[in-house]
């Protein structure tokens, strides 16, 4: 069985000010990052370059999978349905802010982060919904696939290769710098977590 690799983009500005949304580039730490993936997928594919890569349409996500592509010499589908959850009104707020400005949504959103739809903007029931067109192209593939994207994004590939409930998908756990290797088996996932420095 050919393994799926997830991983988020490397450390974005808006990461380390702590704001949702907007279009930000990396951090000189993110684009580390994003050389080091990319040195790891060299080792981990041992030259293949027989692979399948699946990025969103976000400076974030492009420039992470420039710099892993411009190593592994593969190529990329860049594909709006891996974009971030879109926070509507919240855009380019931290989530003290969101509290601050938008105090019933903060709430709502606390109380249901699953069904509360950003005024403008999306739920995860949204995200659920576009995400799947992408998974299905992942199933068929019988070459190893990466994918780089979003916080949001990965919660829901993730439980849907782990078949976890749809209400613990907000809450499961995808942090930065770090591969999480899915190898699909008969009846569940092999999961390993790979650490990387940036
Ligand atoms: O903070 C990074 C980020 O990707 C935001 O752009 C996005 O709004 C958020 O994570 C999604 O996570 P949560 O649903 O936990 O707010």
């Amino acid at each position: 069985p050919r393994p799926i690799y997830l991983s988020r983009h490397g450390e974005s500005q808006y990461n380390v000010v702590h704001k949702v949304g907007g279009d930000s580039d990396l951090t000189q730490t993110g684009i580390m990052y994003a050389k080091q993936l990319g040195k790891y997928f060299i080792q981990e594919l041992e030259g293949n370059r027989n692979i399948k890569m699946f990025t969103s349409t976000m400076k974030r996500a492009l420039h992470t999978s420039n710099e892993v592509c411009e190593l592994l010499g593969v190529e990329y589908y860049s594909l709006k349905a891996l974009d971030e959850i879109n926070p509507g009104i919240c855009d380019g707020l931290t989530y003290q802010q969101i509290a601050d400005k938008f105090p019933q949504d903060y709430e709502e959103r606390k109380m249901n982060k699953l069904t509360y739809r950003y005024p403008r903007g999306e739920s995860y029931l949204d995200v659920i919904s576009r995400v799947e067109q992408i998974i299905f192209e992942i199933e068929r593939s019988r070459l190893p696939v990466i994918v780089i994207a979003h916080q949001a994004i990965l919660r829901c590939l993730y439980a849907y290769f782990h078949e976890h409930e749809v209400p613990e998908i907000p809450k499961l756990n995808i942090p930065l710098h770090q591969v999480i290797k899915l190898v699909p088996a008969t009846y569940y996932c092999k999961e390993t977590r790979i650490k990387i420095d940036a």
